[in-house]
């Protein structure tokens, strides 16, 4: 089975592309709810715990895994690749979400001028705007980060009329920092469950401040991170053979199986069985 990996609810968003796209692998996801959110923890604890989970899904006996968080992308990736799998599992893999989303993000925006909503820890890593740096020329990146958005899914109260002050306060920012910005990239896998009320706070943030000259593009990473995978997969057949072909998905996750189920489905649009999982 191929792993997805979020700290909850979100990397389903990315996990609903991938299937749409490559339907025809197994994959096996987990969400660790009971610790979620890890956009504002430190450095080492999403580090840690992002291993934990990694370990775990190898066990389970996946030889690939994508961390569909950008906030695990961002801060333990990189140890994980570095550090951890050469000496515990040399011929598996961990793919991240922040490089293939950049790599595509130029493609996008006209006037150069990209805005950013991610976790505090997406944010203070840095890794977005030096990962632009490398790979594109003469963008312009504002980052805003959103830390009430991920407790706002977590607790399915993103649909409440109680959301929509969160939502316009981190657009209004974003948009009067850079009145250039034409793409706005939803950097935190969780993002895309609030899509609708973003779209309304920018649509609300242009008619107040009559901005008529450009449309603003909100950009979530579910089909540029599917096409990756593919891609990946076919310059890769030493990993891709051990990737089986049933068309089948599980669902693990470290808090309430119930629960996962049911909010699971309703993100899914499908009948969900999640199982509870002790890491
Ligand atoms: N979904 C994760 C991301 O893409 C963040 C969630 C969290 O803060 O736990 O960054």
């Amino acid at each position: 089975m191929i792993g997805v990996f979020d700290s909850g609810f979100g990397g389903l968003t990315i996990l609903k592309s991938i299937r749409e796209r490559l339907p025809e692998y197994d994959y096996l996801y987990l969400g660790d709810n009971a610790r979620t959110p890890y956009g504002t923890r430190s450095f080492e604890v999403v580090y840690q715990y992002t291993l934990e989970c990694v370990r775990y899904l190898f066990s389970r006996g996946c030889h690939l895994i994508i961390l569909a968080c950008n906030t695990a992308s961002a801060k333990a990736l990189r140890n994980i690749q570095q550090n951890d799998l050469p000496h515990l599992y040399p011929d598996r893999r961990v793919l991240g979400i922040i490089r293939p989303t950049v790599e595509a993000i130029e493609h996008y925006t006209t006037t150069r001028h990209i805005g950013l909503l991610a976790t505090p820890g997406t944010v203070n890593s840095m890794s977005y705007p030096i990962e632009i740096s490398k790979h594109c020329q003469h963008i312009t990146l504002t980052q805003q980060a959103c830390p009430m958005w991920v407790p706002l899914v977590e607790n399915n109260e993103h649909h409440n009329a109680g959301a929509n002050y969160f939502v316009e306060q981190y657009i209004n920012q974003l948009l009067s920092t850079d009145p250039l910005i034409d793409t706005i990239l939803l950097a935190c896998t969780h993002y895309p469950l609030l899509a609708g009320k973003i779209n309304e706070a920018i649509n609300e943030y242009m008619n107040k401040h009559s901005i008529t000259d450009h449309n603003i593009n909100l950009l979530s990473q579910g089909s540029i991170v599917a096409a990756s995978l593919e891609d990946y997969l076919r310059r890769h057949p030493e990993i891709e053979r051990y990737c089986e072909k049933n068309g089948g998905v599980e669902f693990l996750t470290t808090e309430s199986a119930e629960r996962f189920s049911e909010s699971a489905a309703i993100f899914m649009g499908e009948q969900i069985e999640a199982q509870h999982v002790e890491l």
